[in-house]
């Protein structure tokens, strides 16, 4: 009798705890997670479900930045306020509220506390050097002796000594490698054709190959160099693998999925189990009337409506700023079944055509040769909402080990 009963009941007590435990790995990190101070409020059961990705904007006039311009971490044509950038006190009032929770702003000591001897490491394009400015200039209010830091490869980052933490950038904006090439044969005989751009889809770019045992979390994008305008006709991308170019050449499209392909796989292979992965999806764009290149313009005072995001980005319908939704999804493709986890920071960024430094660039003659900036974000700005979700994810993965 009880050895037809003990698989039974074998079953009756492991599988409610394995279903348990497989709600609380899937489902927890979207929740708020608790403060540590507050260890007793842990409840036996997830509580509300809650999707930090999707809410909306909501007016609070008693919101104040976190940092100011004298940040020493600004990049010139992103630190808005130095800048003169008109509507800053109400771009900054502005405080993104998750459908069934509240997002908490980042406690800087606690998290660095928490990070205490530990790296971070962003590697991308400069939508996430944006938001590594961002980063810094939070976590400095909690350990003002932040030092510049540049070290294996890094494109600029800090280290704070209070903490025994570093945080930097690693530049590299389509990942894998890339370069100019001007021989090129196949190329003798075409119009116009200068060089080409040869990307290698199976091997990462030097600036972030080395960093395998250095960081314990690193934060991956790319995506904002994939378009037209940065290779046009006369000056190609051309996709190479095993050192050789692919036959019949890829499309853009196709040969970013590829080479996402081999980035994600090298990035699961490279980096040890314990390191935390994200890879943030895309920052979208807000050029009204025209490309950069063609007088587009984002002179709002205020977020988008709900109703208008399907119109500015859904892909069907052909705008200027299409592609981050068309992105995603190839992105989105090349992670399943992967540890990386998503930071899906588009829908909300979505709303802020608003907050990017527009006209406001600091320097004479920049938007008459550049044209205005409609990409990158003011900061103190939007950014300072995407640390406030990464730190809350990050901190939820170290507590769970
Ligand atoms: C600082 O952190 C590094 C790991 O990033 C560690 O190797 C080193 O021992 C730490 N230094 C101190 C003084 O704890
Ligand atoms: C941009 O605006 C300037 C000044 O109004 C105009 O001369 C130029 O033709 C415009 N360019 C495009 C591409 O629309």
């Amino acid at each position: 009798m009880a050895s037809k009963l003990t698989p039974k009941l074998i079953t009756w007590l492991i599988l409610p705890s394995c279903l348990l435990m497989f709600f609380y790995s899937t489902l927890l990190p979207l929740y708020t997670t608790r403060s540590p101070q507050s260890p007793t409020k842990i409840p036996l059961l997830p509580p509300e479900p809650c999707n930090l990705f999707r809410g909306q904007w909501v007016l609070d006039p008693s919101r104040k930045p976190m940092y100011d311009s004298t940040c020493p971490f600004h990049r010139n044509a992103w630190n808005c306020i130095k800048n003169q950038r008109e509507n800053m006190g109400r771009i900054n009032s502005w405080k993104w509220v998750p459908e069934n929770c509240d997002l908490d702003r980042v406690d800087p000591a606690g998290f660095l506390n928490l990070m205490r001897n530990k790296n971070i490491g962003f590697v991308g394009d400069s939508l996430n050097e944006n938001f590594l400015v961002s980063f810094l200039c939070t976590l400095r209010v909690a350990d003002e002796g932040a030092k510049k830091w540049k070290r294996k490869g890094a494109w600029r980052g800090a280290y704070f000594p209070k903490f025994n933490v570093t945080v930097a950038y690693h530049r590299a904006v389509l990942l894998a490698k890339y370069e100019w090439q001007t021989k090129w044969p196949e190329l003798s005989g075409q119009d116009g054709v200068k060089g080409i751009y040869r990307v290698d889809i199976d091997v990462p770019a030097d600036d972030w190959a080395n960093i395998a045992d250095f960081y314990s979390v690193l934060v991956f994008n790319t995506g904002h160099w994939w378009g037209y305008d940065k290779f046009p006709k006369e000056t190609p991308l051309v996709f190479f693998k095993g050192g050789q170019p692919i036959h019949p050449p890829l499309e853009m499209l196709d040969g970013e999925f590829q080479q996402e392909l081999y980035m994600v796989a090298h990035i699961d292979k490279v980096f040890p189990k314990n390191v935390h992965k994200f890879w943030r999806l895309q920052s979208p764009r807000h050029f009204h009337g025209g490309e950069w290149n063609q007088n587009g313009s984002c002179l709002f005072d205020e977020p988008l409506k709900e109703y208008q995001l399907d119109m500015w980005f859904d892909p069907n319908k052909n705008r200027v700023n299409r592609e981050a939704r068309k992105l995603n999804h190839v992105i989105e493709e090349a992670l399943k079944g992967t540890s990386i986890r998503t930071l899906d920071v588009t829908h909300m960024s979505e709303f802020r055509a608003d907050a990017h430094p527009a006209i406001w660039l600091g320097k004479k003659d920049a938007v008459a040769v550049w044209g205005q900036d409609c990409m990158h974000w003011c900061l103190p700005g939007v950014p300072d909402t995407w640390v406030d979700i990464l730190t809350q994810l990050i901190s939820y993965n170290l507590e769970m080990g």
